[in-house]
């Protein structure tokens, strides 16, 4: 058979000439592999798939398909409605296990987790072990000589766990992602017989079908440059588990053209993700962390979220960019997603322009939501601020002081009402250290950050009840409250504990 090969070059940025491909290569792969090394009856199977392949190839794409792919790059690939050579059936994953490995920057980190998200829906599994993998993607970096060099010492290494595989059973098969697709395209599938398929930074809704052609033994690549591919639509799924941090993208390529820079070549020209794409990236991370802040007893159930006043028509003078039903709204969802959680709160008193009724406004909100915490402050002109150069400093200081002293008071009343609910609860306490009013007190805080204080007494130890133990900082101990104040609880050490051992407290 010989290879037969498309190639599609439209240059479109003139001057920046930028080259943006799109190359799709079939041939006979693997050639370098002795038939011999295959069983027969595996052979003959992939003979009959590269035959029915064959045949749907001729009554299959045209040249005009190609054009068409070409010039809408945008359009999303539809599984109802496949490339003529695939059937809906071979673009899908069928769990087939796929292996992602991520190198150079943190665009990167982003890439794979579209990548995956991408073949997640297709019906693809992951995993973490190379072993057990039936797909090994690369996502791979071009900015320095170096970085390449590693991916393709890496690829060396790949090639022998593809022989290997090759004598055993179902093949692996080996994609090439990113900016070192680009910049090379077909250099690598002709250097690398044993790269299946390429895909360059805008061409990751295609893999699926990249990886369905691979499947029939091609060779396959997509390394289009898109003016407009931000991926908006597909929310990244985090590859690491582990991760502390999550990076949300705000826009792709870069049209700088440093002149020391591949950048502008392999990741195309610079375009921003639409706002409500990222926003509603931010909300579902936000949901995940109150989710998290639910189900893990090691976090805390405190939240702080400084509302500043009461009033709306106070909030758009700020420039705080939400109502105050809107903010009530949220306080209700996050009582939802946690119960018992603690909440806490920043106002500022007698800002520019606050009449008496939106100071009232701010009152009605420390009774609606009663905070468990909150800090209070009169407003101070700032210079250089927008309120300094815009905006008339017009309440008076006494007054401010006097709509402090009210907000104090609600907010003492409110907090003090809340905290009466854990008299008579034993709660689990994180040990700070000695108390700063009383040096015969422990200090510690509970599951809503509030301060706890109980006298420094000897304890059992849950785990061992036959030595006395006095509690130091970083124990968790159990406390039953006796008292509150606004600000404080008190009680009486019961013993020391660990996280696993306390089961809910009140
Ligand atoms: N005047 C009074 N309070 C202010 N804050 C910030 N700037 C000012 C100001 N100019 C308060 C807000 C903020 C907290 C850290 O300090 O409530 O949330």
């Amino acid at each position: 058979m010989h290879p037969l090969q498309c190639v599609l070059q439209t240059q479109r940025w003139g001057p920046l000439a930028s080259v943006s491909w799109l190359l799709l290569r079939t041939c006979r792969a693997h050639s370098n592999v002795p038939s011999t090394a295959c069983p027969s009856l595996e052979r003959q199977q992939e003979d009959g798939v590269r035959k029915d392949f064959s045949s749907r190839l001729a009554s299959g794409p045209t040249f005009q398909h190609f054009l068409r792919s070409a010039s809408a790059p945008q359009e999303k690939p539809d599984m109802e409605d496949p490339p003529p050579y695939l059937t809906v059936d071979e673009l899908l994953g069928r769990q087939r296990k796929v292996y992602l490995e991520t190198y150079g920057c943190q665009m990167n980190v982003n890439d794979t987790e579209i990548a995956w998200s991408i073949l997640q829906k297709s019906g693809y599994l992951r995993t973490r072990n190379l072993q057990e993998a039936d797909v090994i993607l690369l996502v791979t970096c071009s900015i320095r000589e170096k970085a390449e060099q590693t991916i393709w010492n890496r690829l060396h290494q790949l090639k022998a766990l593809k022989t290997k595989r090759l004598r055993s059973r179902v093949p692996l098969r080996i994609g090439i992602l990113g900016c070192m697709a680009e910049r090379l395209k077909e250099e690598i599938l002709n250097r690398e017989k044993m790269v299946d398929i390429l895909a360059g930074p805008d061409a990751y809704r295609d893999l699926p079908r990249l990886l369905a052609v691979a499947e029939s033994g091609q060779q396959a690549a997509n390394v289009l440059l898109s003016l407009d591919e931000t991926y908006a639509d597909v929310m990244p799924v985090q590859t690491s588990p582990s991760a502390t941090s999550a990076f949300v993208s705000i826009m792709r390529g870069c049209d700088n053209m440093c002149s020391y820079c591949i950048v502008p070549f392999t990741r195309g020209r610079e375009r921003s993700r639409p706002v409500a794409s990222i926003l509603e990236e931010v909300r579902k991370l936000s949901e995940q962390v109150l989710q998290l802040i639910h189900e893990r007893d090691n976090i805390c159930k405190q939240i702080h979220l400084p509302a500043q006043s009461g009033s709306s028509r106070v909030l758009e003078a700020m420039r705080r960019g939400y109502s105050r039903e809107a903010y009530v709204e949220l306080i209700h969802h996050i009582r939802e997603s946690i119960p018992g959680v603690s909440l806490s709160s920043d106002f500022i008193a007698g800002f520019c322009g606050e009449t008496e009724d939106d100071h009232l406004q701010t009152v009605s909100l420390l009774r609606e939501v009663q905070y468990n915490m909150g800090f209070l402050f009169a407003y101070s002109m700032r210079q250089k601020t927008r309120a300094y150069h815009r905006l008339k400093d017009d309440v008076p200081e006494e007054v401010k002081l006097r709509r402090l002293e009210e907000l104090i008071t609600v907010f003492r009343e409110e907090a003090t009402k809340a905290n009466m609910a854990s008299v008579g609860c034993t709660q689990l306490v994180l040990v700070e250290g000695v108390s700063k009013r009383s040096a015969t007190d422990l200090c510690g805080r509970n599951d809503g950050n509030l301060k706890v204080i109980f006298p420094d007494v000897e304890m059992e130890d849950v785990n061992n009840s036959e030595v006395k133990v006095r509690a130091q900082p970083g124990d968790y101990v159990l406390v039953k409250i006796t008292s509150t104040s606004s600000q404080t609880l008190k009680g009486h050490v019961l013993c020391r504990t660990t996280l696993k051992d306390s089961s809910a407290y009140c």
